[in-house]
This record gives structure tokens, sequence and C-alpha cells, in this order.
């Protein structure tokens, strides 16, 4: 072993040591990064093709939000929001104005913003649609993935996520996702929200049928629903549009944004919705001391102003198409299927040539960062920032690695 890779081998045993195994890592250890690339504690250069799982939308240290956090934090970084400070409206109209909605209400992970429009939308159920106390019930979708807390693993359909963390919230109604006959089954006149991911993400990149977010958005209207819409990974540009919803024509009601929203340097998510639904919050009842501090408002507002130039949007359509093109080639050719849209693909591998694991070990042995689900399926997922010559270098190493 050379002292070189003693580096890596260091870090790995380290981590293992002193840290809860709630994660198994690829066995890459990251120092540097810079665009679509990484550099790990030896000096070997990766492209990352999962961009942190969509947070990284913009590709590592994007020029412009790095110089928009170093100016924040030679200003004011933080001041709970028993204060307001000069960048908090700036980013909340900014995200109201880039998802057309009145309101914008700000947290810091994923799962709080899911966490907040879950109690929104039993909120306004109870006050506004009257349902009477304790009865609400939210309809969401079978393989879903919303986070991690005990609430939302409380309707997880995946027994790693689930199992020994109940006791359960109730409240919740679990029909496959992409059945709108099973949605309209659901509900009832307690139903009060119905929450999907326009595509599941950890579920394998899975796009619903054609129509099926149209028909949701009529039968909500039609049945006093909210339909909320968790774009945490399919949003901020990673599908083409804005919203992933949008290839559908469809506003939901309610918005939840995380990942890119803080541009790959802080945690930023929050939740957008018109005022007859967000409006229902009042003073105490929900809140986080960090969400929408001043150094999220101060990133997250650069992360508006690069989505509204539309320039990433129409990057992802374009490259995607790219990326799609040269993945269908692989059908046949050790790859059962590829879903997706823009620069986010799910590619089954055949299982009789490997898992999703060695497959993502063997690309990384070549230089390119994924990471599997579900057994035989690798999701890529490169930053928007990437190039035509990187989407073909690392469709040419899965190639490679397919032809063994
Ligand atoms: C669709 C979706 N919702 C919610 C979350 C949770 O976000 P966080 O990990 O920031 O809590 C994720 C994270 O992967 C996600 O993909």
């Amino acid at each position: 072993m050379t002292t070189v890779e003693f580096r890596t081998t260091e870090a790995l045993a380290d981590a293992e040591r002193w840290t809860a195994h709630n994660y198994h890592p690829l066995p890459v250890v990251v120092a540097e990064a810079d665009g679509a690339w990484v550099t790990d504690v030896d000096g070997r250069r990766y492209l990352d093709f999962l961009a942190g799982y969509s947070a990284l939308n913009f590709g590592h240290r994007h020029p412009g939000l790095i110089a928009a956090a170093h100016a924040q934090l030679d200003r004011v970084t933080l001041t709970s929001r028993a204060f307001v400070h000069d960048r908090f409206a700036e980013f909340c109209r900014g995200l109201a104005e880039l998802s057309g909605k009145d309101l914008v209400l700000p947290m810091n992970t994923g799962a709080e913003a899911v966490e907040t429009a879950i109690k929104v939308a039993r909120k306004w159920g109870y006050r506004v649609k009257g349902v009477a106390a304790e009865r609400a019930e939210i309809i969401v979708a079978a393989d879903n993935f919303h986070g991690r807390t005990t609430t939302i693993v409380s309707f997880s359909t995946d027994p790693d996520a689930r199992a020994d963390f109940g006791p359960y919230t109730p409240g919740f109604v679990v029909v496959p996702y992409g059945d709108l006959d099973a949605v309209r089954a659901a509900i009832t006149p307690n139903t009060v929200a119905v929450l999907m991911e326009p595509i599941q993400g950890e579920a394998g990149v899975l796009v619903p049928p054609a129509g099926f977010f149209a028909g949701m958005r009529e039968l909500c209207t039609a049945e006093n629903v909210l339909l909320i819409a968790d774009e945490i990974q399919s949003g901020l540009g990673r599908t083409g549009k804005t919203f992933a919803i949008e290839h559908e024509d469809v506003v939901p009601d309610m918005y939840v944004l995380g990942k890119a929203l803080g541009g790959g340097i802080v945690p930023v998510s929050a939740v957008a919705a018109d005022r007859d639904v967000l409006g229902v919050l009042k003073p105490g009842e929900h809140g986080s001391t960090f969400g929408g501090n001043p150094l999220a408002c101060a990133v997250g507002a650069e992360v508006v102003a690069l989505l509204a130039g539309g320039e990433f949007q129409e990057r992802s359509a374009r490259l995607g198409e790219r990326l799609h093109t040269g993945l269908a080639a692989l059908i046949g050719r050790g790859v059962l299927a590829v879903r997706g849209r823009g620069l986010w693909a799910g590619v089954d591998i055949d299982p009789a040539l490997m898992t999703g694991r060695q497959a993502c070990e063997r690309l990384a042995e070549r230089g390119v960062l994924a990471k599997d689900t579900h057994g035989s399926t690798i999701r890529l997922a490169p930053p928007l920032v990437v190039t035509e010559e990187e989407i073909d270098l690392a469709i040419s190493h899965l190639t490679a690695i397919l032809k063994g």
C-alpha cells in the first residue's frame, strides 16, 4: 500500500470508528470539489454524477453562490426569527415569485419542510375545510421518500426506513404511485391533502404515467383537497423545468422545496403556497431557530436569481436529452431499463451482471460517482453545469463496466 492510498484507508477507518453506521458510503473520501468534479484525499478526481442527491444542481462551489455566502459571512449570519433581518424578505419574495405563490415559509432540511407542509395541511383542514378535530387524513404514495423524521417514516413503505421506529403517527393513507383511481377511492371527507413526489427519486427515479398529476389536480380541486408536491429532489431545474410537476402543466397548492435551494452550501428548505393555505399559521405554532437565517437567505436568494434566468432549466433539458439518448443505447447491453427526465436518470442494471452497488463501485474506480438504490438500480443526477463531454465520458465508463 502506498502512502497515498493510506490516506483514504485511514480516513475510512476513522469515519467507521467514530460515527453511527446509518450510511454505507462508497469508499471515496472527498477533500475538494469544483463544478462537476471532486478530488479525494489522495488526489484522485471523480466526475460527480450524484450531485448530493440534487443538492448540488449548480455544481460544487458555484462562483456566484460562493460570493453571496462570503459577502454574507462578513455581515451577519444568524439572528433567529425573534428579529427580522435584511435578507429575509428578499429571499421569500424571490421564491414566492419563482413559484407563483403568495407566501414562503423557510426551514432548513427537506424533512422539516415536509413536516411544515403536513402541519399546514392539517391546520388548513381543521380551520378552513372544517374537518373534525384529530381526523385529518393525508394520502401518500407507496415507495415514497419524504425524509426521516418519526412522522415521515410513519408513512414510509420501506422497511429499512420504518421498522423499529414506531409507534407511528396516524393520519396517512398509502396508495400505489401513479394510480389516479386509487387516489380517488382513498379520498374521504377527512382528506386534507395528497402529498407526493412528481418523480419518485429514492424509489428509482420513477416517472408516473402521463396525465397522473393533471388528473390529481382536477380531483383535488373537485374534492377540496390540497395537492402538495414534494419537489425537494425533482425541483429547481433538475428535470429541465423549474418544477417537475410543470411537465404536466400542473400548479400544486403547496410546493415543498429543499436541497438545491441551499446552493450546496447551507441547508435551506421552504414551503410555498397561497395565503389561504399558508396563512393559517399564527405566531408560536411553527418555526425553527435557523430557518430563514441571513446566510441561508443570501444563498437562497442567489439560487432563486440563477433559476429566474432559466439557463439551468434549459441546460438540464438539452443535456438531459444527450444523457438519455446515451443511456437508451445501453438497453439490452447490460441495462434493462432507463427512466427519468432532464439530467436525472434511474438505470436498471441487469442483476445477472452485477448489483447496483457493484456498478457504483466500478464506476468510482473509473472516476465517476453515482449511487445505487433498490438492488440493481443506479441513479445519475449530475450537476446542471455538467458539459456534453462529461456526459459522454460518464456514459463511456458505464458502457465499459457493463462489458466487464
Ligand atoms: C423527495 C424528498 N423529500 C424529502 C427529502 C428529505 O430531505 P432532507 O434529507 O434534507 O431532510 C428528500 C431527501 O432525499 C427527498 O428526496
